[in-house]
């Protein structure tokens, strides 16, 4: 067969250059030409290439979702060769140092930062709404005593799409703002709930005098005291947590969250499978796992060991490595210093913080780590700083939920209002057998 072209579109520059891609199918000998939108071939342009008309056409295979965009998003930055984070354009270290959670919050929602009256209506909105229903008490009460907080957020958020059956009206803007600021608010209440449960302590009210990180230590900690007063300084780091966690563009979570909402689900479901996905050890359970490591690893000596066993395969860095961050975390330097504060607070300096301090010495200046360009992550010292704050390890990947509630709903509100999206529903290669005749039981081996 003769080779042919197939133009579909092109745009040239004064140098007679096109901005598309020429694939030659060297089954056929065939070349086509497709377009490069944004730096971008469009897969289903790829769908054109074909050995014959009955020929489905090419996909690409891509587990992992490793170079695929799924969506166009202006919410967040990242360059992971650089070690850049931005927030709509905002350098996460200026958000850090100068902004709060909840101005953040505001910012990933609406695209730009507040003035004094937005901010404060803001800020009145989300307090007002920090109650939830009493009934989500007893569903809580249902829940074993060591059960994992992370599932009864995850079971509590999706239960509350059943407390406003009316969310899924996700096409009225007043409705989804309605449901934006139920969740940031709420997410705290449900979060301390469920440590209360785990700790056997009754359910504490929201206090809406004090501020979002003020309120929600004062949901976890405060016992007889007629008012709790949280310590301004725990108060502060437990808000740059926050802000660093709020969001990572499109994150194992925030397509879980992405790929749920395409179906136009209510914003509780979608963000519950949100949750879901933090759950786990690769993505915000990292957290727990890298305390839990450390505790393990228990002293200095004992790391070359360690390290002996991750080079060998045997063991896994946890709070090492990023699929997007090949250079450095800007979250994690920015931590390390909030660990160093939180210290100060607290008196005690976690003994396993050296422990960290010596395996990220050692594994920057090892060889296996250097040629697989592994550095630390947003989780290698998050888990530090909640140990010192008092919480169980188990309540570590449920913090990391409570700040990407917005940065989950800033995506999904992006998602449902944008024209080119569509359910998610991927293809595969399949590998199984085909047309099998069915066996009756009795003449089966
Ligand atoms: N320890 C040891 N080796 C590692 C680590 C690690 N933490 N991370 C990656 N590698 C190695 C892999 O074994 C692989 O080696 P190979 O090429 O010799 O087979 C190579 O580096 C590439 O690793 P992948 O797992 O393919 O990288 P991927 O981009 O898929 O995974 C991930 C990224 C999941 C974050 C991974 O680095 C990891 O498991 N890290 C530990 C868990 C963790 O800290 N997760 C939190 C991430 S941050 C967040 O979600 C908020």
């Amino acid at each position: 067969m003769g080779a042919e072209t197939q133009t579909t579109d092109s745009r040239t520059d004064g140098a007679g250059a096109r901005d598309t891609l020429s694939v030659t199918d060297n089954r056929t000998g065939r070349t086509y030409e497709l377009p490069i939108v944004d730096g971008t071939v469009r897969g289903l342009d790829l769908r054109q290439i074909k050995v014959s008309d009955d020929d489905f056409g090419l996909m690409s295979y891509d587990p992992g979702y490793a170079n695929v965009a799924s969506c166009r998003s202006a919410v967040t930055y990242l360059d992971g060769e650089a070690g850049i984070l931005q927030y709509r354009g905002y350098p996460i270290e200026q958000l850090a140092e100068r902004s709060t959670y909840l101005e953040v919050a505001y910012l990933l929602i609406h695209g730009e930062l507040p003035t004094t009256v937005q901010l404060e209506e803001w800020r009145h909105e989300i307090t007002i709404h920090t109650f939830v229903h009493e009934n989500v008490k007893d569903f809580m009460q249902g829940f074993w005593h060591d059960a994992h907080p992370m599932g009864m957020l995850l079971g509590s958020v999706g239960a509350l799409s059943t407390f406003y059956p009316d969310a899924n009206e996700i096409g009225d803007p007043e409705n989804r703002y309605m449901q934006t600021i139920r969740l940031i608010a709420k997410m705290p209440t449900l979060a301390a709930f469920a440590f209360r449960h785990i700790k056997g302590q009754p359910y504490v009210y929201p206090d809406n005098d004090l501020n979002y990180a003020g309120n929600f230590l004062s949901l976890m900690y405060k016992m007889t005291e007629l008012k709790y007063e949280p310590d301004p300084r725990l108060e502060r780091a437990l808000d740059v947590l926050f802000i660093l966690h709020a969001d990572h563009e499109q994150n194992c979570s925030t397509s879980a969250v992405r790929g749920v909402g395409s179906s136009r689900v209510d914003p509780y479901s979608a963000v519950a499978a949100g949750v879901a996905a933090l759950y786990g050890p690769l993505h915000g359970g990292a957290n727990e796992a890298v305390l839990r490591m450390l505790k393990r690893i228990e002293r200095k000596e004992n790391i070359p060991d360690f390290l002996k066993g991750v080079e060998e395969g045997k063991e896994r860095l946890m709070g090492f490595g990023h699929r997007v961050y090949k250079n450095f975390d800007p979250r994690a330097t920015i931590i390390k210093a909030a660990a160093e504060d939180v210290f100060e607070v607290t008196g005690a300096r976690n003994p396993l913080l050296d422990v960290a301090l010596e395996l990220e010495k050692i594994a920057l200046g090892d060889e296996y780590f250097i040629a697989h360009k592994l550095y630390p992550n947003v989780d290698f010292y998050s888990g530090l700083i909640y140990e010192a704050l008092g919480l169980p390890v188990e309540m570590f990947p449920v913090m990391f939920a409570i700040g990407r509630t917005s940065g989950w709903i800033a995506n999904w509100l992006e998602q449902v209002q944008d024209p080119e999206q569509r359910i998610a529903r991927p293809r595969q290669i399949y590998t199984g057998d085909r047309d099998r005749e069915y066996v009756a039981i009795e003449q089966r081996g």
